[in-house]
């Protein structure tokens, strides 16, 4: 196993993800982690990842310095590379920002850049620079502004590398990683065939005769879990809770997918009305996903009640957690400065004094997909995008009115349906319409119309942390305009977003 130590990258998923990929399993831990904890997991190799702050600056995070007594290599990328540098003995200073693509000279003979050309595309993106390498290291690897972006000391099997080998802008960052996984001897053998078999006995073993209820959302997650915990236990009640906030059509969708699979205990709640209410009048995006929140897990509980009724004891909740979403919650729990409140982990069950079901807690989506696929899955089913939990709300900006949820339902429908009808569906990660509550001034005949913006949004990314606008083709984007201003009333106008995550997010709000 490879360990990636969490500086607060945008990319140690990423980092993650790429190990996982070249067949080497990857897991992720805070970078306060005792050097005790990566030797009893027997880690085989250690990268340290990058992050916001600098080294230099007062708490700055910084490395268990016992790590390097354990004879495990250690890479360390950006942020990574700077704490190696400055926690053995080199010096890292405020330097001239490199962000983006830079050509890498790469010197001398590092097994790490083995294979390498001598000039190579990397991607940058610092402000601060190693200037003077600790003792037994010498210089890899440097760009025209970076004199140190490489270094190693062989003997000890430790890197750094200012730039990140995993993103694709740095064309040959996997080969990098290979080389890494050689040196620290890993045997290249994680797979995910048979894991559902493992999974389902898992299952079997924590619930036995036990009910489950699980709160399913249409999604690619819940859908593959409920289907494992299915074949464990026939006593699993799935529980749909319609917020009302939705895509056109979902319920319908959901009950039809549920049912055709052969879930014999299917629940559906309507409770737009409740959530309606509640949601008049506010602005704010996060009170909106507090309310949300709050409001799910009252119907949510109201459902298992009835349930419990009806069936009997429920012991256990299952739910379709992710790796990212476990790890995202921790950090979110812990750091002063949260991005934005995501309310589908944690909250339920230590409320509800239920055990938790978690079968995908350690699996990344692309592999969540893959099991979805060995366990006979309907392939449509496992490739839509990911759709969060607050729903709509989070795609409105400002308040949510009937009014504006139809507007986005219809809009977001036109854009899906173009994308489907033209292959660009399967390419993207996560594609929507959202609205802005801001008028412009249309024509429509002969007459002036006044009325909202839409704002298409369609990304590429690996993991939702980072993400690039898709390069859909502009007769594409073209129709779904086109068919979005004829067709939805209240629309004058349609924009497409061209932002990266980050700076931007994904969602609205
Ligand atoms: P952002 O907007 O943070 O989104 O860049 C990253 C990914 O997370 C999804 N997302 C959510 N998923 N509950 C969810 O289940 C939430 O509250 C939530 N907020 C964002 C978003 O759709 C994207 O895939």
């Amino acid at each position: 196993m490879i360990a990636v130590l969490d500086y607060g990258s945008q990319f140690a998923h990423l980092i993650a993800r790429r190990i996982r990929s070249l067949g080497v399993y990857a897991e992720i831990f805070p970078n306060t982690t005792p050097s005790s904890v990566l030797k009893n997991k027997k880690v085989e190799g250690i990268i340290l990842s990058g992050g916001p702050r600098s080294v230099y600056e007062n708490n700055a995070p910084t490395i268990d310095k016992r790590i390097f007594t354990l004879g495990v290599p250690v890479l360390g990328l950006c942020y990574g590379h700077q704490l190696l540098a400055h926690t053995l003995g080199g010096k890292v200073v405020p330097s001239s920002k490199e962000y983006g693509k830079e050509t890498l000279t790469v010197a001398g003979k590092s097994r790490l850049l083995q294979g390498l050309g001598k000039k190579e595309q990397v991607w940058m993106s610092h402000g601060d620079s190693v200037v003077a390498l600790p003792q037994g290291f010498s210089v890899s690897g440097s760009t025209q502004e970076c004199k140190i972006a490489a270094f190693a000391d062989e003997k000890r099997r430790t890197y750094g590398l200012q730039f990140h080998p995993e993103v694709q802008h740095t064309l040959h960052g996997m080969k990098i990683l290979e080389n890494f996984i050689k040196i620290c001897g890993c045997k290249r053998n994680y797979t995910i065939k048979g894991l559902d078999r493992k999974l389902v006995a898992e299952i079997k073993a924590k619930v036995g005769n036990g009910a489950v209820i699980m709160g399913v959302s249409g999604g690619v997650d819940s859908l593959v879990a409920s289907a494992l915990i299915k074949t464990a236990t026939p006593n699993i009640y799935c529980a749909f809770v319609d917020h009302g906030i939705i895509r056109k059509g979902e319920a319908a969708y959901v009950k039809e997918l549920y049912e055709k699979l052969g879930f014999r205990h299917y629940y559906y709640a309507d409770a737009s009305q409740i959530f309606y209410t509640r949601l008049k009048g506010i602005t704010d995006p996060e009170e909106k996903r507090r309310v949300i929140g709050k409001t799910f897990i009252e119907v949510f509980e109201a459902k298992v009640k009835e349930l419990k009724a009806k069936h009997g004891e429920i012991r256990f909740l299952g739910q379709g957690t992710i790796y990212p979403d476990r790890i995202e919650s921790a950090k979110a729990s812990k750091a002063a400065d949260v991005i934005k409140t995501h309310h589908n982990v944690g909250g339920l069950p230590a409320k509800m004094r239920l055990k938790l079901v978690e079968p995908l807690k350690d699996l990344y989506k692309d592999e969540v997909r893959e099991l979805g696929k060995m366990i006979g899955l309907p392939l449509d089913a496992l490739m839509r995008h990911p759709f969060p939990g607050p729903g709509l709300a989070v795609r409105i900006v400002g308040e949510i009115t009937a009014e504006r949820i139809g507007i986005v339902q219809e809009a977001d429908f036109i854009f899906t349906d173009e994308l489907k009808k033209t292959g660009q569906y399967d390419k993207i990660w996560q594609a929507f319409a959202a609205l802005l509550p801001v008028k412009a001034v249309g024509v429509m005949g002969d007459s002036r119309s006044y009325g909202y913006i839409i704002s298409l949004r369609a990304v590429t990314s690996v993991d939702g942390m980072t993400a690039d606008w898709a390069k859909i083709p502009n007769d594409v984007l073209e129709r779904a305009a086109s068919r979005i201003v004829k067709n939805v009333r209240g629309v004058t106008r349609v924009v497409y977003d061209i932002t990266q995550k980050p700076p931007a997010t994904i969602e609205y709000e």
